[in-house]
């Protein structure tokens, strides 16, 4: 199974995909808080002993959250995300109230479809969430 529990060791690879992406902004610290917070789930895809996805979840029933998703350019649309996604989803048991919330840029129309195509439905709208201005959609799936 390509995918597995995120390590310390991984993190270089981890914030090369973050950089080429441009889309966040962690450090290596928070991502080692993550990796070793209770609560979290982080995990990554690995191919052919290089990692090319990575997502981060707090798993917490009702109130779980998708905090980062991510494929690397080459390697999007062949279901890497939809695998990092289910890593997730797996944990959770959707029949008995649990919940996943998520918030993304507005104009981030290939992360929105992802989302929607996974059953995620938008539910509010933050303005001008982002330090650039730009407004935050918020999604939840149920
Ligand atoms: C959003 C993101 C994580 C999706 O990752 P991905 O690996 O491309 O995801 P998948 O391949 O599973 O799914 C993407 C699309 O490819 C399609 N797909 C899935 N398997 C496929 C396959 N084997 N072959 C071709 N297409 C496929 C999916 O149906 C999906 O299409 P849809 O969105 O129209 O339904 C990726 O685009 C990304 O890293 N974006 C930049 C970072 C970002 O914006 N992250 C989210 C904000 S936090």
């Amino acid at each position: 199974m390509p995918v597995r529990e995120m390590t310390e060791a991984d993190l270089p690879q981890v914030l090369a995909i973050q950089q080429q992406l441009g889309f966040q902004e962690w450090n290596e610290r928070e991502f080692i808080a993550e990796i070793r917070a209770s609560y979290a789930l982080c995990v990554v895809f690995e191919q052919t002993n290089s990692i090319v996805g990575y997502a981060i979840f707090h798993l917490m029933g009702p109130d779980s959250e998708l905090l980062s998703i991510a494929t690397c350019e080459s390697e999007q649309g062949k279901g890497i995300g939809s695998a990092l996604l289910n890593a997730g989803f797996e944990r959770l048991d959707f029949a008995n109230g649990d919940q996943v919330f998520l918030e993304v840029r507005e104009g981030n129309e290939k992360a929105r479809k992802f989302y929607e195509h996974h059953g995620f439905a938008a539910y509010a709208e933050r303005k001008k969430y982002y330090s650039d201005g730009e407004n935050a959609v918020l999604y939840k799936k149920a």
